[in-house]
């Protein structure tokens, strides 16, 4: 193995692991998070019919959560659009400088369109949470649809991913 191809390798490493960063905690909250949210709210309103009282609203649980996430997530999205754009570097030196029209330059082109909107919806998610933790007691204000569709297009984006490797 020659060094341009262990550097490959390691980019292409770095980028998986970002991605399953990234992914896998969209996933992780579409799946198990937000399931044990709806089963702690049920919990919490056959307590309160049960007569006690005091006990933090599922929603709010979500945002403290959420926080704690952001700064992973964070970080998740900066390392996979670099090493992204570095694989893309790679990819071009191979092909000798040129992006041909093809069915993988169209996949790459698909994907880093879904990846920026991923990262408009996250945004748009943050801002409505921070809205919800300011007070907003009404858990639409938590942005769960926001949630899901990016979890949708995760899924998507790896599903791209998986074809481009194949006909690259
Ligand atoms: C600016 C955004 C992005 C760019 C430019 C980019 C670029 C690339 C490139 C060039 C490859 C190599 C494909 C090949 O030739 O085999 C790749 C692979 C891959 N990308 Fe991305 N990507 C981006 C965002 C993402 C996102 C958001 C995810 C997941 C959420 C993702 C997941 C993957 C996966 C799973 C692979 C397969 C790697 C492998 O075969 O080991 N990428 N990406």
């Amino acid at each position: 193995m020659n060094g341009g191809v262990v550097m490959h390798a390691i980019v292409q490493g770095l980028h998986d692991v970002f991605a399953a960063m990234w992914a896998g905690g969209l996933l992780t909250m579409a799946v198990v998070v937000v399931q044990s949210m709806k089963a702690a709210r049920g919990l919490q309103e056959r307590t309160k019919s049960e007569g006690h009282t005091g006990v933090a609203g599922p929603e709010r649980f979500m945002v403290l959560l959420q926080k704690r996430l952001r700064k992973v997530v964070t970080v998740a999205i900066v390392g996979v659009f670099v090493t992204g754009i570095l694989l893309l570097r790679l990819s071009l030196q191979s092909s000798g400088g040129v992006f041909e029209s093809s069915l993988y330059s169209t996949l790459i082109i698909v994907k880093v369109v879904l990846s920026v909107i991923m990262v408009l919806v996250a945004i748009m998610r943050s801002a409505k949470l921070r809205r919800f933790n300011e007070g907003s007691s009404d858990p639409r204000e938590s942005g769960l649809p926001l949630l899901f569709t990016n979890a949708a297009i995760a899924v998507v984006v790896l599903m791209l991913s998986g074809v481009a490797s194949v006909v690259h």
